[in-house]
């Protein structure tokens, strides 16, 4: 059954191996698709130590909590749900949520599930709506978005590219 969690110690075989495979698809050169909250630290503790201390205070930009999407024991994709946009790219772009589906498991409406998932998590913190950015050619993501009720606000322009904010009402 599908379902988030916050990363543990359990998960470092499971994270490793998503890691290979990202960095085998080469997109996890592409620093917007591999965002260092997922990716960073030199090894999969220092990972979570990293995770850990963005629930209460994020040096960049605003407290956060990354969810890993679980198949079992295999992980699917990972999504961030930041507790407040109160940061100048946050509001204009970033906002309030983040994630990715790991390569080779796209295309199976998994994306839409984990965001489904992600706004009952956002509900526990308080959050009653929240703003998400995808650049205009993400189809993908703006579909994502558009499926769990994303209501299209403007357009922005974030790195010189088209994008898109939406909000969901939670
Ligand atoms: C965006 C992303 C998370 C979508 O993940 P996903 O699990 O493949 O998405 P879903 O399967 O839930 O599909 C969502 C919609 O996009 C469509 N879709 C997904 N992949 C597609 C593809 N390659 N071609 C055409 N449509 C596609 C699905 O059909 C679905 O729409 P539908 O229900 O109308 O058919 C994934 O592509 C990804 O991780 N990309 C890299 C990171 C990224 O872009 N993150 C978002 C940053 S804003």
């Amino acid at each position: 059954m599908l379902h988030l969690v916050f990363p543990n110690i359990t998960h470092k075989f499971a994270y490793l191996e998503m890691l290979s495979e990202w960095k085998a698809s080469g997109e996890f050169e592409t620093w917007h698709v591999s965002p260092w909250a997922l990716f960073r630290g030199e090894d999969f503790e220092e990972f979570l130590m990293l995770a850990h201390n963005d629930l209460t205070q994020n040096h960049r930009w605003v407290p956060a909590t990354l969810f890993f999407l679980m198949d079992w024991e295999k992980i699917l994709g990972w999504i961030q749900v930041r507790h407040s946009i109160d940061a100048p790219n946050l509001r204009e772009y970033g906002g309030h949520i983040g994630y990715g589906i790991r390569p080779n498991e796209r295309q199976k409406w998994y994306a839409t599930e984990m965001l489904r998932l992600a706004l009952v998590e956002a509900r526990e913190i308080w959050l009653d709506r929240v703003m998400l950015g995808c650049f205009d050619d993400n189809i993908w993501s703006y579909k994502t978005i558009e499926k769990n009720g994303g209501i299209f606000e403007r357009y922005t322009e974030y790195e010189w590219k088209k994008s898109r904010v939406y909000w969901i009402n939670i």
